[in-house]
């Protein structure tokens, strides 16, 4: 496709003095009113070289570019210089590629041979897959697409919390209370409540702290009942999230969690102290990280059981050395933002000069109405019954509507589930929210649904316009035919569509996709009511087939992004 902005730019430094084409191709905007003009020059910095005022050189620009080929209408508004660009040519360039592309529309080779990790979702073992989940799951996976698409090499890791003194209590108090046919039926609510169970008593009882904290350390050193113990409850509780991964149709290259690491750790402990960067405190071993406004990190403890942050540290080496990553992205709550300061800090301090391709990228906490979510308490929404309600909610729906799809269940599945998924990658990921079952159940306005709807009504104007149309379309289109205003603000955001899957990827932020595709959906249903598509003029039907197969690719592509299914029928 024709850059138009670096077209634009070397239009207009032919035209001007004292100006690089990099300073000019800065100075481009995108006028947020369409009535504005396409691209528009702010004039004010070039008031300082030219010294005349901002309006003056305006009015020259606008006059010496005027005839460019380029464009169909130049004006001078006050300090800017608004152009718009000749729709006929922008709407052959846009929709001519998004057809020919197809499911490739949008994609790039920037990140060719170039690996780039992502590690998402990694809950904790034996613990509810609850709705804060979600935010991880789906934002990471995402980000993951988004990179994929771009070209990169990807693997995706889930760091499965399964190690730490949180083993001592469960062991304990499942061989205190518990049975092994609830564990089977019902692993992880059963653990769950085992969990819960143990701090209720540990409360009255401080010797089940200690008796934990000892069935951890026989863990630790591979006690073989301890480990039979531990091993069964991880792959219980893996069992129950691969439910839920299937039905996000989310999938990870490695499992490889924190006890993976747990056999790793003298090495980096050696090499800390060697490096000069350990210090003993109380029989414990800490680096201190004073000079860098962080608190101290706990890299071993008195007993000399590893942390968590240790694992991190062994976690990154293992990756580096492993798959010699380009970056390494951690999608983790912004809960954990001192956490990733400080082991990053301490990689770059033992001299990796990687350390800086480790990008943590927070999310902010969700929350219930009744406060904040508590394992503890066990006050949790599970994210099965919030998946499990979305699919119900679009079955209703799709049998009072008596919708013609030939696989209720294939479609109440990808409309439910993708409801949810949008839902959630709609806002800036920084952001705290509070669920609610009204907000992610509501299918009406900016939601999955709609986007979704939209996109099958495209497909559905394609059946109608039949084969043979659709098949001349894809050979060629005549777009004067598409160049009225609700075509062109269509074809605008079709065109910046691959530039907004690099900004998603580079600000890690898929609810950019998110909102760019609601922006198509709704520029879509605003042509398709102002214009007649199957028009008995043959050319005019073949240009506005083109065009709604173009938005249709967009649409399709930016919901894969999403993690979401197109159904071409609802
Ligand atoms: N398991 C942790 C939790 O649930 C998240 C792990 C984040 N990843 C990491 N490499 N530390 O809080």
């Amino acid at each position: 496709m024709i850059n138009y902005r670096e077209k634009i730019a070397d239009v207009l430094t032919h035209h001007m003095e004292g100006i690089s084409f990099e300073e000019v191709l800065d100075m481009i905007e995108k006028p947020a009113d369409p009535k504005m003009g396409d691209y528009a020059l702010p004039c004010f910095k070039l008031a300082r070289v030219l010294r005349k005022a901002p309006p003056m050189i305006a009015k020259g620009i606008a006059e010496s570019i005027e005839d460019e080929h380029l464009f169909e209408k130049v004006e001078a508004v006050n300090a800017y210089v608004n152009m718009f660009v000749d729709r006929n040519d922008f709407a052959h360039e846009v929709v001519a590629e998004a057809i020919e592309k197809g499911d490739d529309f949008g994609r790039s080779d920037v990140g060719a041979h170039r690996k780039v990790i992502v590690e998402y979702s990694s809950p904790n073992i034996a613990k509810p897959f609850h709705i804060g989940h979600i935010r991880s799951t789906v934002i990471g996976s995402s980000i993951a697409n988004i990179y994929d698409f771009l070209g990169y090499d990807i693997v995706r890791i889930n760091h499965l919390g399964d190690y730490g003194t949180q083993f001592g209590k469960m062991i304990v108090a499942y061989r205190r209370w518990g049975n092994r046919e609830d564990v089977v039926r019902e692993p992880i609510k059963t653990l769950l409540e085992y969990y819960t169970r143990f701090h209720k008593e540990a409360e009255n009882d401080p010797t089940l702290e200690d008796e934990a904290r000892a069935t951890f350390t026989k863990l630790e050193h591979g006690e073989k009942e301890e480990m039979e113990l531990w091993q069964w409850f991880r792959e219980e509780s893996l069992k129950e999230f691969t439910r839920v991964y299937d039905m996000l149709g989310i999938a990870f290259d490695s499992y490889k969690g924190e006890s993976f690491y747990s056999d790793k750790m003298p090495r980096f402990v050696k090499e800390l102290e060697e490096k000069g960067l350990l210090e003993e405190d109380q029989g414990a071993k800490i680096v201190r990280l004073d000079e860098y406004d962080l608190p101290v990190a706990l890299i071993t403890k008195s007993d000399g059981s590893t942390l968590y942050i240790t694992r991190d540290i062994a976690a990154a080496v293992y990756r580096k050395e492993t798959y010699d990553f380009y970056k390494n992205i951690y999608v983790v709550a912004s809960q954990q933002n001192l956490h990733f300061q400080q082991w990053i800090q301490i990689l770059e301090m033992m001299g990796y000069p990687w350390a800086r391709d480790c990008v943590h990228v927070p999310f902010g906490l969700v929350s219930m109405e009744e406060g904040a979510m508590s394992t503890r308490e066990g006050r949790v929404i599970f994210l099965e019954d919030v998946l499990n309600r979305a699919v119900e909610k679009t079955r209703e729906i799709i049998r009072e509507k008596n919708v013609n799809t030939e696989n209720i269940e294939e479609t109440a599945a990808a409309v439910g589930i993708g409801a949810v998924i949008f839902n959630e990658l709609s806002n800036y990921r920084i952001k705290d929210y509070v669920f609610s079952w009204d907000h992610v159940l509501n299918f009406e306005g900016e939601t999955g649904p709609y986007v979704q709807y939209t996109h099958a009504r495209a497909c559905s104007i394609l059946r109608n316009a039949g084969e043979e149309v659709v098949a001349k379309a894809m050979k060629g289109f005549d777009s004067t035919y598409i160049t009225g205003d609700s075509a062109h603000e269509l074809e605008s955001l079709l065109y910046e569509f691959p530039d907004v899957v690099h900004e998603a990827g580079d600000k890690y932020e898929p609810s950019i996709v998110t909102r760019h595709i609601v922006d198509i959906a709704q520029a879509y249903n605003r042509f398709y009511h102002d214009e007649h598509i199957l028009t008995d003029n043959e050319d005019e039907k073949v240009a506005k087939v083109a065009l709604v197969m173009a938005a249709k690719n967009a649409i399709k592509n930016g919901l894969a992004l999403l993690g979401m299914e197109a159904p071409e029928r609802m």
